[in-house]
């Protein structure tokens, strides 16, 4: 396992003639990315994972502490590491994703990643960013309150990371490059996991299943994290009602609830009492999908076991979750997600807006040569932004835009579709064909940005996951249908908005989100379904440098992993 030692930092805040003495402190792991073997659904394969495990070792620190991760990498390929919605302030040069801010971690060698902690408490996690190595690379994130600080709800008695993730029995990195090369869709997961183990519904499985033991009548924190690659995901705890209490590591209003929609990317924490009879009780998810694509239509499980005596039903009680299609349960679930909102965890949503942004969210098709890829019409599959199809460059884009290279990149992202049509109506008479591009969008620091998401019906519509790295930012909309830029402002939640790194846009609705662009840097916006992702449903938004050194990027670490 990663060693892990500890250093005290003493910072100093001079706040209106009052001295305040912050301890943060500092935190060192070690990532050994390495092959293992693991069989699951009676499958054996040798995957890539950190230290060997799956998921990967959970990282802890409080507010404000900076970890030290450095990444040795032992695999036969290169690799990088992402802390998903951890803002980095200033500090591109750490954020990870491949070839955008820095090219991959070679076989054979090793870097160590700065991750600096500011306002973010609750549940992040960590993913490589690097194809779909993610489906096994990835672990839990814990950020506690400050030193002397406390939750906003009553400590619970225990905490549990939950990591629910995709499994497929064959090997992912094989399976994305036969889908790009063959034009095709890659295949599908063969099931779920919940802290790495499947669980009773799948062969093979029982022995394994995850096991979570409780005292009655005490209170655990549950820190769920979708790490899947391509599915949404209801999850629930049988006759056990749920109170979710923080999203994407920013407190909410708590939320009592039978059931979470939880899509890949976002983090949740959750409490439940143990107050029930004595007994085993399934904790079980399964997706919420709304597109005609295939998908594994399977649940994953553990167990909550009682501790004391009483008799074990021979088959624990099940939670009634929505069926997969059902985009109400989903709907209603995320819209009673609000901010906490009080003095103590104030919202600060930015009212004048000074740089807008509206982008289509659509899946595409790209010409092949003689129709010669593997799909019905001979198309490839691709999915695009403003119909910009994101082709990932050979240098990442934070060392072009740092170092003033050339034909790395474009400036010229849209900062609106090329055309607009109905966009979720009938579209039968909109072309499917979109282009690739590497096209960034600047924006000036400080700018109060507001960035409407318009999904379409273009291709196997869908709803999307989108996410930005180096920000938080404040969900203030969100609807079904064509966006109305005059009515649908009126209903924006200015208030009490949900602060969150990842949204679900849902299929053919709109979103809208701001914030201040005060994180100078490189920053990766995409689609957090994998599939999506790679199709180039990406951009980058370059938040330039302020006018003084504390408004502008850290300066280049000596050493990044050469882009070779
Ligand atoms: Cu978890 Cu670029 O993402
Ligand atoms: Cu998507």
């Amino acid at each position: 396992m990663g060693k892990k030692q500890m250093a005290f930092i003493l910072g100093f805040l001079f706040l209106d003639g009052l001295l305040l003495c912050i301890a943060t402190e500092v935190h060192y792991y070690d990532f050994v990315l390495k092959d293992a073997n693991f069989t699951k659904m009676c499958s054996t394969k040798s995957m890539l994972t950190v230290n060997g495990s799956f998921p990967g070792p959970t990282i802890q620190a409080r507010k404000g502490d900076t970890m030290f991760v450095n990444v040795i990498n032992q695999g036969t390929y290169g690799v990088t590491i992402h802390w998903h919605g951890v803002k980095q302030p200033r500090n591109p040069w750490y954020d990870g994703p491949e070839n955008i801010t820095q090219c991959p971690i070679a076989a054979g060698s090793n870097f160590t990643y700065k991750v600096i902690l500011s306002t973010e408490e609750g549940t992040l996690w960590w993913h490589a960013h690097s194809d779909w190595t993610r489906a096994t690379v990835h672990g839990a994130i814990v950020i506690l309150p400050a030193r002397g600080k406390y939750y906003p709800f009553p400590k619970p008695y225990k905490e549990q990371t939950i990591i629910l993730a995709s499994w497929f029995k064959g090997d992912v990195m094989a399976i994305i490059s036969n889908s790009i090369a063959s034009g095709a869709n890659p295949s599908i997961e063969d099931g779920y996991t919940i802290n790495g183990e499947p669980g009773d519904f799948y062969g093979c499985s029982n022995e394994t299943t995850y096991r979570l033991s409780v005292e009655y009548d005490k209170t655990y924190l549950l820190r769920i994290v979708n790490a899947g690659m391509n599915e949404d995901q209801f999850f629930g705890i049988a006759n056990h009602s749920l109170t979710v209490v923080a999203q994407d590591a920013a407190y909410i209003k708590p939320i009592n609830t039978s059931y979470i929609m939880i899509t890949p990317g976002q983090t949740m924490d959750v409490l439940f009492t143990a107050n029930q009879n004595p007994s085993n009780y399934y904790m079980a998810f399964s997706p919420f999908h709304d597109s005609v694509v295939t998908f594994a239509n399977s649940t994953a499980t553990a167990i909550v076991q009682y501790e004391g005596n009483y008799s074990i039903p021979s088959s624990p009680f099940f939670p009634p979750l929505p069926a997969y299609n059902d985009m109400d349960a989903a709907q209603n679930f995320t819209k009673r997600i609000k901010s906490l909102a009080n003095k103590k965890y104030p919202v600060n949503v930015p009212k004048n807006i000074t740089t807008r942004i509206f982008i289509a969210v659509s899946l595409n098709s790209l010409l092949c040569p003689n129709s010669s890829c593997d799909t019905e019409s001979g198309d490839r599959t691709a999915a695009s932004l403003n119909n910009v199809s994101f082709d990932t460059p050979q240098i990442d884009i934070l060392e072009a835009y740092y170092g003033s290279l050339n034909n790395v990149f474009d400036r010229d992202f849209p900062s609106q579709p090329p055309f607009f049509f109905n966009f979720t109506g009938n579209v039968s008479n909109v072309s499917e064909y979109t282009a690739q591009g590497t096209k960034t969008r600047m924006i000036k620091y400080g700018e109060a940005v507001e960035i409407v998401y318009q999904g379409t019906n273009l291709g196997s519509a869908s709803s999307h996951p989108m996410h930005i790295h180096g920000f938080s930012f404040y969900l203030v909309g969100t609807g079904t249908g064509n966006f109305d830029n005059v009515t649908h402002p009126l209903t924006y939640n200015l208030v009490d908005p949900p602060k969150v790194n990842t949204f679900n846009l849902i299929k053919n609705g709109w979103a809208t989100i701001r914030f201040v662009a005060n994180n100078p840097g490189v920053w990766f916006m995409h689609c957090h379904f994998d599939r999506h992702a790679t199709w180039g449903m990406d951009t980058v938004l370059i938040v330039k440098n302020g006018s003084t050194a504390k408004t502008s990027m850290l300066p280049r670490p000596v050493y990044m992993p050469p882009c070779s």
